[in-house]
């Protein structure tokens, strides 16, 4: 090898050697920015939702009542959007890559068990309070989408637990599942984000039709408040962010692996 070819290698080598820091800052920082963002949206949805509940809802009681209704919102927004969302991402934080894997699987599948349980909470807040008012069960769109999202969510986590949880599951399964596993636990948010959107729908038509109050059609203070707390410009918006991130990211690994190869 010339002299100068050799030159040229270290030059290259230590142009990519300041690059890979600086490009993995880069992203981690963009990442984890984003992922605060997401928790604090997380949370001002369940501040909101249970604002509207209190504020036009009457308040909360667990006694077959209309009161007992208004758990039904806080508890799925919570247990379905909320902490099934950040129990999603647990793999994607950078933190978590050098860790011990199994720690995060037991922190993964406790979030979502959490998730379920206040889902199933919230299931029986509105079948309570339709058995205490006489009102029949599961007659609308939204009541079908909404109790589906519920079976998938409890199928996928036990499914989940079998092939990813215990040592004995063989291999094929667990390479297999993976894929379906990924695949349904991002249809399951989606399928959540309508039965929430669908459901806010329906308690506004619900309250401000059919009442001595201004009708939903003229926007009343609670249906503005209320429509906003509707995900999908949220979940956009922070779905074209999450995907500048993973772009960003690949375009970081890319990088580096070019660094590498070029530097072998
Ligand atoms: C992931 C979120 C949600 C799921 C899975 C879900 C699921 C359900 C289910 C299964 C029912 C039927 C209960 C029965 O027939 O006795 C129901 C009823 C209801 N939900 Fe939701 N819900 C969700 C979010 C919301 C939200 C955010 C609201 C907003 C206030 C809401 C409002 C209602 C209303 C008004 C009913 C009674 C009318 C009906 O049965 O359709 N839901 N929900």
């Amino acid at each position: 090898m010339t002299k100068q070819k050799v030159v040229e290698r270290v030059k290259r080598q230590d142009s990519c050697e300041g690059e890979k820091p600086s490009l993995a800052m880069r992203s981690s920082v963009l990442f984890y920015s984003t992922y605060t963002l997401c928790v604090c949206l997380g949370l001002l949805c369940v501040l909101f939702v249970s604002c509207w509940s209190s504020h036009w809802g009457g308040g909360f009681a667990w006694d077959y009542s209309a009161l007992q209704f208004n758990w039904h919102p806080v508890l799925m927004v919570s247990g379905l959007v909320v902490v099934y969302g950040n129990a999603a991402v647990v793999y994607r934080l950078p933190f978590t890559w050098k860790q011990n894997k199994r720690t995060w699987k037991l922190v993964h599948a406790g979030l979502m068990l959490l998730g379920l349980l206040l889902s199933v909470l919230g299931l029986c807040a509105v079948f309570d309070y339709h058995k205490g008012a006489n009102i029949p069960d599961l007659y609308s769109l939204h009541s079908w989408v909404g109790i589906s999202t519920v079976a998938v969510f409890a199928f996928q986590w036990i499914l989940g637990l079998a092939a990813f949880f215990f040592p004995c599951s063989p291999l094929w399964f667990r390479s297999s599942l993976k894929p379906v596993h990924v695949w349904l636990g991002k249809s399951i948010l989606i399928l959540s984000l309508i039965s929430c959107i669908s459901g806010i729908t329906e308690k506004l038509l619900f309250t401000l039709n059919g009442s001595s109050v201004e009708p939903y059609s003229s926007l009343p203070v609670q249906a503005k408040f209320a429509n906003s707390l509707r995900p999908p410009p949220r979940g956009l918006w922070l779905g074209r962010l999450w995907n500048l991130i993973q772009q960003q990211m690949a375009a970081a690994r890319n990088r580096q692996g070019t660094c590498s190869t070029s530097a072998h």
